[in-house]
């Protein structure tokens, strides 16, 4: 893969909260390269929409950096939410929405053909969000990232209020436009399969600590941490429909005070685990943040 378009480093994100503070973030490295589609995925409340905030320049980091090498600057993010309706202003025509990051960078783009790169009719311009269906207004919101020809583009669960029907017409589309466009993306999701879909490559997000990373193919066949695993295994399946783990997955749970954050829900975990957090030890294109990883023990990159 090319050079790094986007470097995150060590990026620790804090909010106030009413006992002091919460770490949504804690030290996370990451990089995506130009052309390549990263998958961030982990259960709700473990840090995504945050590190998409951050990115984007609304969350202030307590720690770390992000560069984003684009000489274009913000103008050549693009954004795509989890729910059109919110990101859409009820106010405004389509075609209002759509000129919008046109609008605030002095720049002009043709509505109408934007409109019917997404699947729409250019008709569609003139129309309200309440007049579209979820999946129009979600096309709607992708024309509009795309309006200003991002360098990256960044979905936060952008199927994930759509119904199942038109999820893979939405997934389909980012995947054609990436194909003719060769923008790169980080594609946020708790949905496993999805990523696997659209990803070269995942990484895995708990508690706001990244316990593994990897190639999608590789990750997926040979998860190394029992989060990873964890995950996977409540994909339903057609074979396994009836089979999920007893009990489900359990909740996401509270940040441990020492120790691996996934030790409280963690079959394996020892009195090690409880005390010292691993860190996340990289070997041939893996890595994971484990004391017990499954699969040939890690070995050093050196
Ligand atoms: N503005 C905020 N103030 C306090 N806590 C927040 C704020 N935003 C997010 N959080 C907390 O940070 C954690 C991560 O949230 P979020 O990034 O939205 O997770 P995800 O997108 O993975 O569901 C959650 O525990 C959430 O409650
Ligand atoms: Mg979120």
């Amino acid at each position: 893969m090319s050079e790094p378009l986007l470097v995150v480093r060590d990026l620790t994100v804090d909010f106030p909260v009413p006992s002091g503070s919460y770490r949504a973030l804690d030290s996370v490295t990451l990089n995506v390269s130009r052309g390549e589609t990263v998958g961030v995925v982990g259960e709700s409340g473990c840090g995504k929409t945050t590190l998409a905030r951050a990115i984007l320049g609304l969350e202030k980091p307590s720690a770390g950096s992000i560069e984003f090498r684009s000489p274009r600057g913000v103008e050549g993010l693009g954004m795509v939410w989890q729910d059109p309706s919110a990101s859409l202003d009820p106010r405004w025509t389509v075609a209002q929405s759509v000129a919008e990051p046109a609008r605030i960078h002095r720049k002009h783009v043709d509505v109408g053909a934007l409109l019917r790169e997404v699947g729409l009719d250019e008709s569609h311009g003139s129309r309200y969000p309440h007049e579209l269906s979820g999946g129009q207004r979600q096309r709607v919101a992708i024309a509009r990232a795309l309006s200003l020809r991002p360098d990256l583009l960044i979905c936060d669960e952008p199927t994930a209020a759509l119904d199942l029907s038109i999820q893979s017409q939405i997934l389909n589309l980012i995947r054609d436009e990436q194909r003719k466009l060769g923008f790169s993306v980080l594609y946020i999701s708790h949905d496993l399969p999805t990523v696997r879909f659209l990803c070269d490559r995942i990484v895995v997000l708990y508690l706001g600590r990244i316990v593994e990373e990897g190639a999608s193919a590789e990750l997926f066949e040979s998860p190394r941490h029992p989060y990873t695993r964890m995950l996977l295994d409540s994909v339903p399946s057609m074979e396994r429909v009836g089979q999920l783990p007893p009990g489900g997955m359990g909740e996401i749970g509270s940040r441990p005070e020492k120790g691996c954050v996934f030790a409280p829900r963690c079959p394996h975990a020892d009195d090690r685990c409880r005390s010292e957090a691993p860190p996340l030890v990289a070997a041939a294109g893996r890595a994971a943040a484990c004391w017990k990883p499954f699969g040939p023990p890690a070995s050093s990159d050196a």
